[in-house]
């Protein structure tokens, strides 16, 4: 079986200390390598402390965001050769947070994307219904307008990215989505990207996000279709990210 892909998303946490304390603390745990393909994405301003303390572990870095932008007067945007020029491998893309109090849209994100893969970041492409949207049964409509454009990219394109479905009502809730519901979107994404993309419904990964937790982990990772997991609290304290990597490992 596949190792888990395991995100972890800081947001906006942490100081410069605590990111060194970080990865002090990793020191005590053992085995990251073979429990799974880890991935920090600090904020952009601790990405150049991470990179060093990344390598050491095998952990790859990535970005929260990108400019949809090249290069210019874009005041306070990071481009995807900056995040490269830092060693970052992976950037998170449309992450609700950013489509919901920066009004980014699902255009937008295309442009994220394509910038993101000039460089060969990969893009993490996020995706979720809100509350309403899942209530009123809109939840396909709602994950077929934001997957549309990507899947009319052409396949060398999509299947470089990965993909994160992150209900909005499970982020930072503590109510993860239940293992049906995860399974039922997993599906209803892979055969999308089979109508578009057919050799690529299998092999695109697919990770969940949304109050995944050290205790809930091996459960949802037994979820079918799931390859793994984009976390924020839970990964902010290295036992509980550690521990979900684990949880994932005794996960049938
Ligand atoms: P959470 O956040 O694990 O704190 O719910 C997940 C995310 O927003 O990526």
């Amino acid at each position: 079986m596949a190792k888990p892909v395991l995100i972890a998303n800081w947001k906006m946490n942490k100081t410069q200390a605590d990111v060194y304390d970080f990865f002090d603390a990793m020191k005590s745990f053992s085995g990251w390598d073979e429990i799974a393909e880890w991935v920090i994405c600090p904020p952009s301003l601790y990405l150049n402390s991470c990179f060093e303390p990344c390598g050491l572990f095998n952990i790859s870095l990535g970005g929260q965001d990108v400019s949809a932008y090249e290069e210019g007067a874009y005041t306070g945007d990071v481009s995807a050769t900056m995040l490269h020029n830092l060693g970052c491998t992976f950037v998170i893309i449309g992450h609700s947070e950013r489509r919901h109090y920066v009004g980014e849209s699902t255009e937008l994100c295309m442009e994220k994307i394509q910038q993101a893969l000039r460089v060969e970041l990969t893009p993490v492409y996020c995706i979720g219904e809100s509350f309403e949207q899942r209530q009123e049964g809109r939840w396909k409509q709602c994950l077929l307008e934001q997957l549309s454009p990507l899947l009319s990219m052409p396949e060398k394109s999509v299947g470089k990215c990965m993909i994160a479905y992150e209900p909005v009502w499970a982020i930072g809730t503590g109510q993860a989505a239940t293992l049906q519901q995860i399974e039922e979107v997993h599906a209803f994404i892979r055969s999308l990207i089979n109508e578009s993309h057919q050799t690529l419904a299998k092999t695109t990964k697919i990770l969940y996000g949304g109050s995944v937790k050290p205790e809930s982990a091996r459960a949802l990772f037994a979820a079918q279709g799931v390859d793994g997991f984009l976390i924020g609290g839970a990964s902010l304290e290295v036992d509980s990210f550690y521990n979900i990597g684990v949880a994932c490992s005794h996960s049938c």
